[in-house]
């Protein structure tokens, strides 16, 4: 559905040349949901803003949707949804206005955009907020219609730009609900940014971790944070008994990677917890080692970043060696970077 080679984008500004996107590769299969996640400034949204023909690339090449993105811009065009960070809609308008007007620029009649219309609505429970002006709609309401209105024209791939930032948890997880669907229900690609960990965990069938302009990792969710770090498991031994006893007890046991003792604390790093855990405490009773305590956790995507990075996606800050001009262009140019409309590119 996407297939990108060497994807570059620099910007020259006052201060100099930002390099937002460095050089990237990709590929998104059909029926995926495949989520961008790496901090503010991380080249996130330039790249989509490639993607979707709003800007023109410094280099590489792309096909979207089965489109050249370079040759074939319109044909791009009309196969994708974009829905911008910001969103497109406008204040004063009603909801069925802003659907109306957006299906009759994809050139749907009257009754075909009135009937595509009423679908949205149901697909993304809007059904009842018809007439109402989008200015008194909440915020999860109007990320909803923005996400109605990149798919007025049946798009098989859809881009999201950051789709839950700014909502309350509650209205996020719902979100999630109805991207999940476009997939599960209408097979349609999905590809969305975002600097939330959660989300990208919960969301997405794969993830492009992207950091300063560059994929650094690539995965399932899953993999990912096995990759890294694999399982870790903590055990609180009871009594007096010599911790050595239990970390040599450990020693034979298959998928364990690395032991540490701390006072009574004993933390294991193992390939897959869940199913050596048994094992572990098997072998400890069977070595006479009596347990307090034991804790399975599962990394998270977090310490998947921080490992790459050698910081936390948490913080959201920039790494100390960021590059000057990337720093301050972020206050010059960022509404820009910013803007743009819900299917911005078909307007
Ligand atoms: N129009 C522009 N002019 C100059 N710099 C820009 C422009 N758009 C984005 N940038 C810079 O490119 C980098 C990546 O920005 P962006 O793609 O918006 O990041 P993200 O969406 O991941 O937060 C940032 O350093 C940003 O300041
Ligand atoms: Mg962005």
């Amino acid at each position: 559905m996407i297939e990108v080679t060497g994807l570059a984008k620099k910007f020259k500004t006052k201060r100099g040349t930002v390099e937002a996107v460095r050089g990237i590769d990709l590929t998104v299969r059909p029926g995926e949901i495949v989520g961008f996640l790496g901090p503010n400034g991380a080249g996130k949204t330039t790249t989509l803003r490639m993607l979707t023909t709003l800007l023109e690339p410094s280099g590489g090449t792309a096909t979207v949707a089965g489109a050249d993105l370079l040759r074939q811009p319109g044909e791009v065009r009309k196969r994708i949804g974009y829905v911008a960070q910001t969103g497109g809609t406008d204040g004063a308008c009603t909801v069925s206005e802003e659907l109306i007007t957006q299906a009759e620029l994809y050139r749907l009649g009257g009754a075909e955009a009135r009937e595509r219309c009423s679908k949205l609505l149901v697909q993304l429970d809007l059904a009842g907020l018809e007439d109402r002006f989008v200015k008194t709609l909440s915020g999860g309401q109007k990320r909803r219609l923005d996400i109605a209105l990149g798919l007025v024209h049946s798009p098989r791939l859809v881009f999201l730009d950051e789709p839950t930032t700014g909502l309350d948890p509650q209205s996020r997880a719902y979100l999630w609900t109805h991207v999940r669907r476009l997939r599960d229900d209408l097979n349609t690609t999905v590809f969305l940014t975002t600097h939330y960990l959660d989300e990208a965990d919960a969301l997405c069938d794969r993830i492009l971790i992207i950091d300063f302009g560059r994929i650094v990792a690539e995965g399932s969710p899953e993999e990912l944070k096995h990759r890294i770090s694999g399982d870790l498991v903590t055990i609180e031994l009871n009594g007096d008994r010599d911790p050595a006893v239990a970390l040599a007890a450990l020693d034979g046991i298959e998928g364990v990677r690395d032991k540490t003792v701390h006072g009574r604390i004993l933390r294991v790093n193992v390939d897959a917890g869940g199913q050596q855990l048994m094992g572990i405490m098997r072998t400890l009773d069977a070595a006479g080692v009596p347990i307090a305590s034991i804790q399975l956790a599962r990394p998270t995507l977090d310490d998947v970043f921080l490992t790459l990075t050698g910081r936390s996606l948490r913080d959201d800050s920039p790494s100390p060696g960021a590059d000057q001009a990337n720093q301050e262009a972020a206050g010059d140019e960022g509404a820009q970077s910013q803007s743009g409309t819900a299917t911005g590119s078909a307007r």
